[in-house]
């Protein structure tokens, strides 16, 4: 599917107002000279307004695919990702929409999270939560107030003038967390957030969506880590480009991982 470059024409499509994502039949293949390689095969899933999701597949599974897809930064051969912009039930597709309203979307309507934090080496705790703010241009007065209150979230207010050379690799992920939150999308996703960090690092990361999942954002995390993907509320299970299985998940996040001091 080509990148439209004429703006889309507000082009609805009908979506349960409960729902923040509809994703239908999403299907990409990667081509390598001769070899076809099928990262995507006929992707259906559907996230709620404060659901957390878990995509768990093993590597190759196409997790960073779909992530990369969702998030406007890949685009797929076919299939519809439908946002429900304003909540009203009158979804769009991005796959439908223009360059320009594609950086729309991951400046205010998608959060991104990476396994490699991705901050800004030049700017401290809070200009880099700030940033997405600045280029939205929203007025100072409400960015200082927001950012603090991420940073708060987080558990960072005290860490708020560090550069990330002088934080954790767990305070840099839940910054990138804050950052994530800001502009207030529609849904965060996160691809392997917690594969750089420790159990009790992982603990507090999870901790924190499960927090923010509480007050209404939607997160979609893709991991290969069967444990950390109890903890959502829905585990998807990824195999080979598919969807091959559904549970529930919503196990305490502090029970699974006791377990791994009997080992
Ligand atoms: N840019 C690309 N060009 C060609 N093939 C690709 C590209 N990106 C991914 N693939 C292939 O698509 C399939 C899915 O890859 P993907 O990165 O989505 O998997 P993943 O589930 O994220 O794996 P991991 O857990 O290792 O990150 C793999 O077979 C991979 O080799
Ligand atoms: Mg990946």
């Amino acid at each position: 599917m080509k990148r439209k470059s004429k703006k889309s024409e507000e082009k609805t499509y009908e979506i349960d107002s409960d729902l923040v994502l509809d994703v239908q039949d999403l299907r990409k293949t990667y081509i390598m000279g001769k070899i076809k390689v099928p990262a995507l095969r006929g992707i259906n899933l559907k996230v709620k307004k404060g659901e957390f999701v878990a995509i768990l597949g093993p590597s190759g599974a196409g997790k960073t695919t779909l992530i990369n897809c969702l998030g406007a930064l890949d685009f797929p051969d076919s299939g519809k990702i439908i946002y429900n912009m304003n909540h009203d039930g009158r979804g769009q597709n991005i796959t439908e929409m223009t360059n320009q309203e594609h950086k729309e979307m991951r400046l205010n309507r998608i959060g991104l999270i990476f396994q490699f934090y991705n901050l800004f080496p030049v700017l401290t705790a809070y200009e880099n939560v700030e940033l997405p703010m600045l280029i939205a241009k929203k007025p100072e007065l409400k960015r200082e107030q927001r950012v603090k209150a991420m940073l708060k979230i987080v558990g960072l207010e005290e860490r708020m003038e560090h550069f990330p050379t002088q934080m954790s690799g767990g305070e840099q992920q839940r910054v990138t967390v804050a950052r994530s939150m800001v502009n207030a999308p529609l849904i965060i996703l996160a691809d392997e957030p917690t594969g750089e960090l420790d159990t009790e690092t992982t603990i507090n990361i999870i901790k924190i969506f499960l927090k923010i999942k509480q007050v209404g954002q939607s997160i979609l995390m893709a991991t290969h880590n069967i444990r950390i993907a109890e903890a959502a509320d829905r585990v998807l299970n990824l195999k080979d480009g598919k969807i091959i299985s559904e549970r529930k998940g919503g196990k305490d996040i502090d029970k699974i991982f006791n377990l791994d001091k009997e080992e």
